[in-house]
């Protein structure tokens, strides 16, 4: 039987709420994917779990108050488990996210967060990130100027949503999918020359955050990392190129 790609990403998301338990506070993703986790723990918010949620964009917040999941945006301390998805995974579990516009919020909760564990179907795996484009956040004042310094660094760009009616992100800030000709090689180094360009607020690139994928392909998911504390397992990249080895886990 073949499994569409909506029954992968939610076989993925089910997998990850076995890592919830009662009192967790939780980091709800963006995305489609996130969006099942998310509903799947507004299932165990009604059972009568204690679980708070932390979103990563407005919309998940709307989502989740809509659902009953108790919300919390002003945190004190860490959150104990993030879940999102992405947009391409590498085999050293870096990621390119921010496809759905929320990756400044993403990331900033992902480094709050003990554990950050992203559930992606099988089509999300690439043996190099850059295979599509890479999205850099903007401040929108003198967006034109930042834009100049990324191509100055042979990069190609175009504003989401395109400079009539731009894309605005919850932030108020504008999007660049930039594309990286021949995939990224050194996404640890890439990361920080981007994160140097003035006017960058922040970009997709996610480098040593993950702790563990969920891979969903048709022989049901698979988590890779440290879900249980056991050996680090690599994904079997879908497509792409070369892998770059560059990257770290974070310790438990
Ligand atoms: C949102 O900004 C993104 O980072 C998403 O997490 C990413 O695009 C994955 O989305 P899907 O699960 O919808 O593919």
């Amino acid at each position: 039987m073949t499994l569409l790609a909506d029954e992968l990403k939610q076989a993925a998301a089910e997998k990850a709420l076995e890592l919830v338990q009662d009192g967790t506070l939780v980091g709800l993703g963006s995305g489609t994917t996130a969006r099942y986790f998310t509903e799947g723990v507004a299932r165990l918010v009604a059972q009568g779990m204690k679980i708070r949620g932390v979103p990563t964009s407005r919309a998940t917040a709307e989502l989740a108050a809509s659902l009953g999941i108790p919300i919390v945006t002003e945190l004190v301390g860490q959150i104990d488990l993030a879940v999102d998805g992405a947009d391409e995974v590498d085999p050293a579990l870096n990621l390119i996210k921010g496809r759905g516009g929320a990756l400044f919020r993403e990331k900033l909760v992902a480094a709050a967060s003990k554990r950050f564990v992203v559930v992606v179907d099988e089509s999300k795996l690439v043996n190099e990130l850059g295979q599509g484009v890479l999205p850099v956040e903007v401040l929108p004042f003198l967006w034109r100027s930042t834009a100049e310094r990324l191509a100055g660094l042979g990069l190609s760009l175009v504003v989401r949503g395109g400079e009539e009616t731009p894309y605005v992100t919850d932030n108020g800030n504008l999007i660049l999918d930039v594309t990286v000709a021949g995939g990224i090689k050194q996404p640890g180094e890439f990361a920080m020359e981007l994160k140097k360009v003035t006017g960058v607020v922040e970009h997709g690139l996610f480098v040593g955050m993950t702790d563990t994928v969920i891979v969903a392909g048709p022989d049901g998911p698979k988590a890779v990392g440290r879900l249980s504390g056991g050996a680090v397992a690599r994904p079997t990249p879908a497509h792409g190129t070369d892998a770059s080895a560059d990257a770290r886990d974070r310790p438990s």
